[in-house]
């Protein structure tokens, strides 16, 4: 009986991490399950903040806002960084009671959806979205036998597939220009990146002027994954996406179609922000041992943020809004 309560994709999704009891309303939070840039990893988000206060101080900017920031750990990084900037946490859950009281929050929908008065901030702004867009749901084409590019439906509580319609005309419109499928063969998949798009589309709006960044795992249109990239993760451990509300549900993000003036891999993006891996002088050392300490610690935490094969293949796409 497992097809009569098949739904496509997006609809499970969304109630998977967002309804009611859905995974991000969780009190452990994304931080429980699983280590980011800006947090679980020792010195990694206390450098990443560095980078993101470089940016924001290069523009001189009044306000930063952390679009999906988890608990607010990366905003507790920058408010030291950063003391007279307005800084802005954007998430689904109420505001954390121990985030900095100078710290401002928005509760949000969640998934592809923003709150709706949160727009056109003043002054100049720097949006981040670190890690947002691979957990706003998108729809999954699978090509069928016949070569019919075709809906994906899932049943929630098994996490059990199936193929619907066709995909609907936007969607394979969206294929033709970002995720071509001609040479595609039976069983290959896309993660429609339209959804996407338009969640971005949103996020820009609430910049009036300035900056804004996503940030995520993702590829380019002449590497898109054939097979499908999503996947669940659940305390630590990568597991079966079954949408039943117990784990995390992301996909990679198709970055170049997003709406972006320039697009770096983190590796470029982070050293032109000053990060950079390397082993302090040995000099050093010997005149103060633990000045040599904190810079091995911060080396270890750059050689992470930018590793090739890791966090350093993340992309950043970069919007300037005038
Ligand atoms: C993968 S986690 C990343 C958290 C954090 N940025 C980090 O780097 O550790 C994704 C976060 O985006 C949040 N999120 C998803 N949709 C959202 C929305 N529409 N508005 C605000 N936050 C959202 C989730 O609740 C979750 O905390």
């Amino acid at each position: 009986m497992t097809g009569m309560t098949s739904v496509p994709w997006p609809r499970a999704w969304h109630d998977a991490l967002y309804a009611g009891h859905g995974f991000y309303r969780s009190p452990a939070g994304p931080g429980g399950h699983f280590a980011t840039s800006t947090q679980g990893i020792p010195g990694g988000g206390a450098l990443f903040a560095r980078a993101v206060a470089t940016l924001a101080d290069e523009h001189r900017f009044d306000t930063v806002v952390d679009l999906g920031c988890g608990r607010g750990e990366l905003l507790g990084h920058l408010r030291p960084l950063l003391p007279h900037v307005r800084l802005l946490g954007v998430d689904v859950v109420p505001r954390p009671a121990d985030l900095p009281e100078d710290v401002d929050w928005v509760q949000s929908p969640g998934g592809a959806e923003l709150p709706d008065d949160l727009v056109g901030l003043p002054g100049g702004t720097l949006l981040l979205a670190h890690e947002w867009l691979d957990v706003v749901p998108c729809e999954i084409g699978e090509v069928d036998d016949h070569g019919l590019v075709r809906r994906v439906l899932v049943e929630p509580s098994s996490g059990e597939e199936r193929l619907g319609d066709p995909l609907p005309g936007e969607d394979l419109q969206w294929c033709a220009r970002h995720w071509p499928l001609e040479q595609a063969v039976p069983g290959d998949r896309v993660e429609v990146g339209r959804a996407r798009d338009e969640a971005w589309e949103r996020a820009l709006k609430i910049v009036g002027r300035g900056i804004a960044v996503a940030v995520d795992y993702g590829h380019r249109r002449v590497e898109r994954p054939r097979h499908g990239t999503l996947t669940g993760y659940r305390s630590g451990h990568q597991v079966r996406p079954v949408p039943d509300g117990s784990c995390d549900l992301t996909a990679h993000v198709a970055m170049d179609s997003l709406d972006h003036d320039d697009l770096l891999d983190q590796r470029k993006a982070l050293h032109r922000l000053g990060v950079r891996a390397g082993t302090p002088a040995h000099a050093l050392a010997r005149r103060d041992p633990s000045a040599y300490l904190v810079q091995l610690a911060e080396s270890s935490a750059a050689a992470a943020l930018t590793a090739p094969g890791g966090l350093g293949d993340f992309l950043w796409a970069f919007r300037y809004l005038t």
